[in-house]
């Protein structure tokens, strides 16, 4: 970006030098008709130059406008002049259209686990950036395999689980560069042109803390938000437990699978009943509610689409509403993923009366109710 607006002031800069080169071309050439012709030459002349300045200050203009950061209208015009500009993309997705040129295009990429070859011919495929942006245990697993199971769409993972990429804002405007450049090597690298990119955020991997900033970025860099969130959070709190659980004892042959792919590898999972502390709920209840909520207040702002796990459990065509606000074409999405807790509630938790009495009366009471259908 920062190259592309400067190869556009030099572009200005040479346009302004030819055009007054071509005024000089022009008295020069008209020297002779000047003895017989005087008075109009010098009107000719001085009409020339007025228009000549009349140009110089209008792009100098330009250029404090852009100085003067009309942000919007400038993002626009720059994604304009790219080479790539796709004339049916309308002006108000322009911010959100990008044409990224990797340090890495047109050669094959072996230094990382999966090799993949960088197409040529995908320099003018349009690219979205995107964030899932979502809390532990909510299914954005399940979604990212969803996603990226389109031939278009990659989703890069929990980049921001590792703590050093989220340690201050530098670290974390880096990595998301590099990710939005198209020059992060995950396994959702594509055979197909990549049209959209992007990586799952938990809301406690440094976004929060840094939410000003990001909503910043994300609108600096037009990247599209799609939150992943729970309505049930006592069920996600099951879920928590139990993967904690999972963590310690390793119940699948000695080792933790936080998602299976298997019935199996469920039922086994499905097994273990947490016993929950009724204090302990009632405060991590109103922690990720809070989490959740405040979320949703600070990116308002940002182009975003929420999404309840819920909701896509009961309806995947809720995923099309995702592709419709990536813009990329429908496919069928498919995911291994298998779900762990599939019974009510009730048989999910161990002490399920002491569970049903702190909650009664309280503004989480209808979580009781939650039960958990199939996936497929
Ligand atoms: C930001 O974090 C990175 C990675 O942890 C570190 O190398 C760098 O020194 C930090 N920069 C600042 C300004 O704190
Ligand atoms: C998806 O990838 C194909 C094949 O590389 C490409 O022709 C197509 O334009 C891409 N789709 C979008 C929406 O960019
Ligand atoms: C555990 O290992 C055995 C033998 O390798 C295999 O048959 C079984 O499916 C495994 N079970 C799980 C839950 O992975
Ligand atoms: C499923 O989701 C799609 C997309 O949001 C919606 O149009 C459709 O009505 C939903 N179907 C049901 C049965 O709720
Ligand atoms: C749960 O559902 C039952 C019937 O399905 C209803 O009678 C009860 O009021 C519901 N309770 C809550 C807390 O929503």
């Amino acid at each position: 970006m920062e190259e592309a607006g400067r190869e556009r002031d030099r572009t200005v800069a040479v346009e302004v030098e030819d055009t007054s080169a071509a005024t000089k071309d022009a008295a020069a050439v008209s020297t002779k008709p000047a003895k017989r012709y005087p008075l109009a030459l010098w009107i000719a002349i001085l009409g020339l130059i007025m228009l000549v300045g009349v140009y110089i200050f209008s792009l100098s203009l330009k250029q404090n406008g852009m100085l003067f950061g009309l942000m919007q209208a400038n993002m626009i015009e720059k994604e304009r002049e790219k080479p790539c500009h796709d004339p049916r993309i309308p002006d108000a997705e322009i911010p959100y259209v990008h044409y990224p040129t990797p340090n890495t295009y047109d050669r094959l990429v072996t230094d990382s686990r999966v090799p993949r070859f960088v197409r040529e011919e995908c320099v003018c495929t349009g690219v979205r950036f995107f964030a899932i942006l979502s809390m532990q245990r909510s299914g954005s697993g399940w979604v990212e395999t969803l996603l990226n199971s389109h031939p278009n769409i990659s989703s890069n993972g929990e980049i921001f689980s590792v703590k050093e990429r989220r340690s201050n804002i530098t670290a974390i405007t880096k990595t998301l560069d590099k990710l939005y450049n198209l020059d992060w090597y995950s396994s959702a690298a594509k055979n197909e042109c990549t049209a959209a990119v992007g990586l799952k955020w938990m809301l406690n991997q440094g976004l929060m803390k840094n939410h000003q900033e990001m909503v910043k970025y994300f609108n600096r860099r037009g990247v599209s938000a799609i939150f992943l969130l729970r309505r049930n959070l006592l069920q996600r709190y099951v879920s928590i437990l139990a993967n904690a659980h999972d963590s310690a004892m390793k119940q699948l042959n000695g080792t933790h699978k936080a998602h299976v792919h298997s019935k199996d590898e469920a039922e086994i999972l499905a097994q273990y009943k947490p016993t929950i502390d009724r204090k302990m709920l009632i405060t991590e209840l109103k922690r990720s509610d809070k989490l959740a909520s405040d979320a949703l207040v600070n990116f308002k702002n940002t182009r975003h689409i929420v999404l309840y796990y819920e909701d896509v459990v009961r309806n995947r065509t809720k995923l099309m509403d995702v592709l419709d606000f990536l813009r990329m074409p429908k496919r069928k999405l498919s995911s291994r993923h298998v779900k762990i807790h599939t019974k009510q509630l009730y048989d999910h938790i161990d002490n399920w009366a002491d569970v049903n009495n702190a909650l009664m009366g309280t503004r989480f009471e209808s979580f009781l109710n939650g039960s958990s259908r199939r996936r497929s």
